[in-house]
């Protein structure tokens, strides 16, 4: 290396020292966090939040949370976490940050999530733009709609006893269950089932597929935009770099082609209702209906909806099973309105069993399906027991 070259290598490490210097001191002073409690690394640097996600456990193992939990027990129930976030520990204050209109508050641009596909309510992180989106979906997902489709939902659920008949000795109930989730999530979602139960192979490489995902939250947490990309490289590339993810891509190519049908050859279904049909009713103006939101809206919708259905069903189950006076007493419960196991229960009716809901309620809380923190960003200053929170702007997407 010649004296000039050595000579820039040198002042370019030296300002990258100098940068860090400057930004660790503005982060322990000028910040405007920089009063909270919180270890002084985790105010210094995103690397500590990484450490524990992306280092600590199995893969990138999520255990931060665990951490964050430790800390409180240190410094109390409000402490700064990373650079630009606090967290509070206390559930009275649930409703304040989590409350919904009218405070206005954006998603953190790390909530990508699984469904984090920039164009689907999921992976939408403005506030207004998100109740737009959402208000447009919303009526596909009322009690009203659900009830109407009550027939198409108890038809791929019919297709469960020849199943579970043709079973024998030990069987994984998820395998089927998530068969009849992903079945009714694609309906909803792109007007036709998965049909995932044509082989126990396919079960098995779609279940890879959806867990390698779930996964990689905390990495992709870190680099939300790394699922739009993979989403759209030639899928020989996400073969290659990910070959348990190619099945997830090859569904959004699909998800695509449908709305392109919907969209632009103005494909109609008299079947079913599903998300391309609901868009197109929407009143969203037309800049908002568009191939790319109809396609991540579906595959969002599947994604969001069928591991996580089926988990919480096999973990119902199993404890039902488990527990003969739990299992007795929702029997009775349900025999008092079908006593003929023959008819097909309403939607309405199984509703109001007050036991059967406080089951479904009690197995959705103890499943605890994601642990991940769902950082929002206030418009305005809060306050918590005299700690004032400002409103924050969302830090750059790459961090140190
Ligand atoms: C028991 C099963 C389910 C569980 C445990 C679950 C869990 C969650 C969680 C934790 C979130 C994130 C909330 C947040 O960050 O604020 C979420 C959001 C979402 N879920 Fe589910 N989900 C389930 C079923 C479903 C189903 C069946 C669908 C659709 C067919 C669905 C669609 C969505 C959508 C679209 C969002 C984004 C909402 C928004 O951004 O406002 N989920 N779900």
């Amino acid at each position: 290396m010649s004296f000039n070259a050595s000579k820039a290598v040198l002042m370019v490490a030296l300002l990258l020292l100098i940068q860090f210097i400057v930004k660790i001191i503005y982060r322990l002073t000028y910040h405007p966090l920089a009063g909270f409690p919180g270890p002084k690394i985790a105010a210094i640097t995103y690397l500590y939040e990484y450490y524990y996600d992306l280092l600590i456990g199995d893969g990138p193992g999520g255990r931060y949370y665990i951490r964050i939990n430790e800390l409180h027990e240190k410094y109390g129930p409000i402490i700064r976490v990373n650079p630009d976030e606090v967290h509070i520990k206390d559930s009275s204050y649930y409703s304040t940050v989590y409350a919904s209109a009218p405070a206005r508050k954006d998603k953190h641009h790390t909530l990508g999530l699984v469904g984090g596909e920039a164009h689907s309510v999921f992976g939408t992180h403005g506030h207004e733009l998100h109740r737009e989106r959402k208000a447009a979906i919303a009526p596909l997902f009322s009690k009203r709609s659900i009830n109407e489709s009550q027939d198409l939902i108890w038809s791929r659920v019919a297709l469960l006893w020849p199943r579970l008949e043709s079973l024998t000795g030990l069987f994984d109930l998820h395998d089927v269950l998530f068969v009849i989730s992903t079945d009714i999530a694609g309906i909803f979602a792109m007007g036709k089932p998965l049909g995932l139960g044509q082989s126990q192979q396919l079960v098995k490489v779609w279940k890879t597929a959806f867990t390698s995902l779930v996964e990689m939250t905390p990495l992709i947490r870190k680099m939300p935009w790394s699922v739009s990309l993979s989403l759209n490289l030639p899928q020989w590339i996400t073969q290659a770099l990910a070959p348990k993810l190619a099945k997830i891509a090859g569904l959004y190519i699909e998800a695509s082609a449908e709305a392109q049908a919907y969209l632009v050859q103005e494909k109609f279904d008299t079947d079913t209702r599903n998300i391309y049909e609901q868009l197109r009713a929407s009143s969203l103006p037309d800049s908002g209906k568009y191939i790319r939101r109809y396609a991540d809206e579906a595959l969002s919708i599947i994604l969001a909806g069928s591991e996580t259905t089926a988990s919480i069903m096999t973990f119902t189950i199993f404890h039902v099973l488990n527990d003969t006076k739990m299992l007795a007493r929702l029997r009775e419960e349900i025999a008092e309105i079908y006593p003929d196991t023959t008819t097909q229960p309403s939607l309405g009716k199984l509703q109001s069993l007050p036991y059967l809901d406080a089951v479904i309620r009690e197995s959705m809380r103890l499943t605890g399906m994601f642990v991940a923190r769902s950082t929002l960003l206030a418009h305005k200053e809060l306050n918590y027991h005299g700690w004032k929170i400002p409103p924050m702007v969302a830090p750059p997407k790459w961090q140190g």
